[in-house]
């Protein structure tokens, strides 16, 4: 997989500001194979290509669930990570029990779908790190009603918080990613993108939306040396899914159909999460990674 290495490799990468050689419009491939074995800060060796010492870390939705586990993931990796959720409290206590652990992690209370905050809190983040290397908008909602029950005001809110606040995200995180060359964002979007489900009419909508907005961001940014990708998460156990999860027969039915037998644990995003936040990836862009079990490509 990484047989084929090219000659230009990133003299921004290692060091500890930002890149220096935005005089040519060169884009760097992120990748150094001389970087064979990384000691993290949480004393896992990890291939170089999967080091993210360095790195700072933006992950919405990280006071629990998916976003937690993929921001310790990070963490783990050697990123700095900052948390974001709406309650500080909750975040507070996520991040000491991270910096127990040895791991980097900061918190940035703010609600997502209030743009001025998110401007005001990514404008902080760089005044103060001086870079933004990763975003991962992973807060989410879902509403579910059949058909004839929707009100506008219920559509309007998924769509706020699970696309619109994604795209500003994005818009704010590019611009230093722009400065620096390099930059990786992550959507999280869901199987409803491929697998139609009744009731989750938003949020297959907006889910779907933000599988579209990955490429045609992607297709803007890689001349920036930014890339731009998806996971789409399956069935997972987190408080998002936690009404389905007391219904056993539902939950039978799920382990059934999955050719993996079991609903997914949020550290299975993890080698996701890395992966695309990683120069591992630094050729992989407009992409979603599906992780649900098998379940979407399997009858
Ligand atoms: N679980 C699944 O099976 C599954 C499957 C496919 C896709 N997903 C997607 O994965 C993402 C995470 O889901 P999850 O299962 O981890 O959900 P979760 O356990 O309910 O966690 C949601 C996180 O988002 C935060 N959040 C919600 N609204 C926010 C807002 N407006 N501003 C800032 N933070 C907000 C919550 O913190 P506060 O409430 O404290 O703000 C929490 O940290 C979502 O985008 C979801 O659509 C989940």
């Amino acid at each position: 997989m990484f047989a084929r290495v090219s000659a230009t490799i990133s003299t921004e990468r290692r060091g500890a500001g930002l890149s220096q050689s935005s005089a040519s419009n060169r884009v760097t491939t992120g990748f150094d194979p001389s970087q064979q074995l990384a000691s993290t800060s949480y004393g896992v060796r990890m291939p170089g290509y999967f080091d993210l010492n360095n790195r700072l870390a933006l992950v919405t939705g990280a006071s629990r669930g998916l976003g937690l586990a993929m921001a310790e993931a990070l963490a783990e990796v050697g990123a700095t990570v900052i948390l974001n959720g709406r309650d500080a409290n909750t975040l507070k206590t996520a991040a000491d029990r991270m910096r127990d652990r040895g791991l980097k992690a900061e918190t940035s209370a703010f609600d997502v779908t209030d743009l001025r905050a998110t401007d005001a809190a990514i404008q902080s983040i760089v005044a103060d790190h001086h870079r933004l290397d990763i975003l991962i908008a992973n807060a989410g909602t879902i509403h579910r009603a059949p058909l004839a029950d929707w009100t506008s005001e219920a559509w309007d809110e998924v769509l706020a918080t699970n696309l619109k606040a994604c795209f500003f995200l994005a818009q704010q995180a590019a611009a230093p990613m722009r400065r620096q060359r390099h930059g990786r964002i992550i959507f999280i979007t869901s199987i409803v993108c491929i697998l139609g489900r009744s009731t989750v009419h938003a949020y297959a909508a907006s889910k779907s939306g933000l599988a579209g907005l990955t490429r045609s961001l992607a297709a803007e940014l890689g001349e920036h040396g930014i890339t731009c990708n998806a996971i789409s998460p399956g069935w997972f156990e987190t408080e998002f899914t936690a009404a389905l999860l007391k219904d056993d027969a539902f939950v039978a039915r799920i382990n059934s159909r999955v050719p993996l037998r079991r609903w997914g644990k949020p550290h299975d995003l993890a080698g996701a999460a890395i992966f695309l936040a990683s120069d591992a990836a630094s050729y992989v862009t407009a992409q979603q990674i599906v992780v649900d079990g098998g379940l979407s490509a399997t009858m």
